[in-house]
């Protein structure tokens, strides 16, 4: 297992984090833990509340909604926000399709992260902007 050092270093490549000293990279590697699953586990349900956000370090996780492919995501991408922003149920299945490595946060943590770095809040705001222009130009069957 990666020690928190070895995850800032990691965070650090991501561009979400890319912003952030590497003092304060250190301490948000610190405030989460490293998950392994296999391919095929389910890392979230939908309709299930979250508790949880994640950060793939390594592998790879389709979110699948109504047996419908929405996104692949692989390392540096990040899954399971909307849930923790909005207090809704889990908009979509997240199902490993390698052996997947994610470095997860609680919910509390994540809200404590966005609020003391707006920098890190504003470069999520712009992935998920993508994800629903993507979601829109999709087709709908
Ligand atoms: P959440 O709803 O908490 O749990 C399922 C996650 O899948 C969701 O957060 C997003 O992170 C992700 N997700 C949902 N819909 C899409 C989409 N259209 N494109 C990419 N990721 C998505």
């Amino acid at each position: 297992m990666a020690g928190a050092t070895d995850v800032a270093t990691m965070i650090g490549s991501v561009p979400f984090f890319s912003g952030l000293d590497a003092k304060k990279r250190k301490s948000i590697a610190s405030q989460g833990k490293e998950m392994s699953y296999k391919s095929g586990d389910n890392v979230v349900t939908e309709g299930t509340m979250g508790v949880g956000f994640y950060l793939i370090l390594d592998g790879k996780a389709e979110v699948r909604k109504a047996s419908k492919v929405m996104a692949t995501l692989g390392p540096g991408q990040f899954f399971g926000e909307m849930s923790l922003i909005d207090e809704m149920p889990r908009s979509a299945d997240v199902v490993a399709v390698t052996p997947t490595k994610c470095w997860v946060l609680s919910s509390w943590s994540f809200a404590s992260i966005m609020k003391a770095n707006p920098e890190v809040a504003l470069m999520m705001l712009k992935e998920v902007v993508k994800r629903l222009r993507a979601a829109q130009s999709s087709p709908t069957s």
